[in-house]
């Protein structure tokens, strides 16, 4: 038993839509949850910056105590971040039979929130709790003034285009986590086997070569990224053994008039979602410029529907480039379609995509 009401007195089950239930007029249960959908967030930030999941994972299980303990937090806030992480299935808890319990990781924290592990999620929760949440908190602003509000866009030329030491690990690394599950979906979904030589662009610390070098030992990469980034790449790469597979070419891919040459497959992960119109229709031509005949390309983004209904995700990363980017836009299936066909590209291939990060890798070959 969870509580010590008896059925005839527990509450109907609250409708998850704002619309409430059919006949039962509207609550604003849901409102609710939206307005305090922070909390979640910082709960899971708080857990992350803390070590909890880290701690859990080498402990194996414990009581509130002993986290406590280890955490260096009183037992009153240990309480509260454990039923809270207990609610939020980010932890699961074991009663002991004597009134206290036992706490393990739950499945997903296990997997996405434990340092070191293959796909951990941490750098981006930190990333988000540092530079996205005031961003965000000023999110009005952006609204009115069509302006990003993590950076400044009267001192900088673009988000990326910054010497500061925290973002420079904390973004980068970030991205790394987010995209490296994104790459194994991306493996799972189109088949690399047919690409000798992949092209990353702005291919950050390198996420999607590591994954797909390794799935396919075959395939040689090169990420091309700012030269900050692609030194990024390089000790990523040597760090991971993989230098052998992948390179890093220094390059700007808005003002160099050509990407580099040699290959047969180019990738652009978040990469058309951070510009304008313009300059993306402008980065496709110069794709389809560096490809053979019969090379592919391949778009991987929150791609919004043509009605632009959804999916949430999607519709909310947009906005995110709103608070993020000077004119960034998370694009709809008919945008890209449209830039493909133009830039001279045959038809576009939708693979839906189950990450955090894509929902859709679009793929078109140049003729
Ligand atoms: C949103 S991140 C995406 C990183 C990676 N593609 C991924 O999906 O994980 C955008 C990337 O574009 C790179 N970038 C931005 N402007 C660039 C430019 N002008 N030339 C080359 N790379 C650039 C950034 O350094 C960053 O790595």
């Amino acid at each position: 038993m969870k509580s010590s009401m008896t059925a005839e007195q527990e509450l109907p089950a609250q409708p998850g839509a704002l619309g409430g239930r059919p006949g039962a007029g509207t609550t604003p249960v849901a409102l609710m949850e939206l307005t305090t959908g922070f909390w979640r967030f910082k709960v899971l930030a708080a857990g992350v910056e803390l070590g909890l999941f880290t701690l859990l994972d080498r402990l194996g299980e414990a009581d509130a105590a002993r986290i406590g303990a280890e955490l260096g937090l009183n037992a009153r806030p240990v309480r509260m971040l454990l039923a809270c992480c207990t609610s939020l299935d980010l932890l699961e808890r074991e009663p002991d039979g004597h009134g206290a319990a036992r706490y393990r990781n739950a499945p997903v924290a296990a997997e996405f929130l434990v340092e070191e592990r293959p796909h951990y999620f941490g750098g981006f929760v930190r990333y988000s709790d540092r530079y996205g949440y005031p961003g965000w908190a000023r999110l009005t602003e952006a609204l009115r003034t069509d302006r990003p509000t993590t950076w400044d866009p009267d001192a900088q030329e673009s988000a990326f285009v910054t010497a500061d030491p925290a973002i420079l690990e904390g973004f980068w690394g970030a991205m790394f986590t987010l995209s490296s599950f994104t790459a194994a979906a991306l493996g799972e979904a189109y088949d690399f086997t047919r690409h000798r030589r992949l092209l990353d662009v702005g291919g950050g610390a390198g996420a999607f070569p590591v994954s797909l070098c390794r799935r396919h030992p075959h395939l040689r990469a090169t990420v091309l990224d700012l030269p900050r980034v692609a030194a990024m790449a390089r000790a990523k790469a040597a760090e991971l053994g993989l230098s052998e597979s992948i390179e890093a070419a220094e390059g700007d891919f808005l003002r160099d008039p050509e990407l580099p040459a040699g290959h047969d497959v180019i990738l652009l992960s978040m990469i058309l979602h951070d510009w304008d119109e313009k300059t993306g229709r402008r980065l496709l031509e110069k794709c389809w410029a560096a490809l053979p005949s019969g090379g592919a390309v391949v778009i991987c983004e929150l791609v919004l529907d043509d009605d632009e209904s959804g999916p949430a995700p999607a519709a909310l990363m947009g906005l995110n480039m709103l608070v993020e980017t000077r004119a960034g836009h998370n694009w709809t299936y008919a945008e890209y379609a449209d830039w493909l066909t133009a830039a001279g590209f045959g038809p576009m291939t939708v693979l839906p995509l189950d990450a955090a990060g894509a929902n859709a890798a679009l793929v078109a070959r140049k003729p």
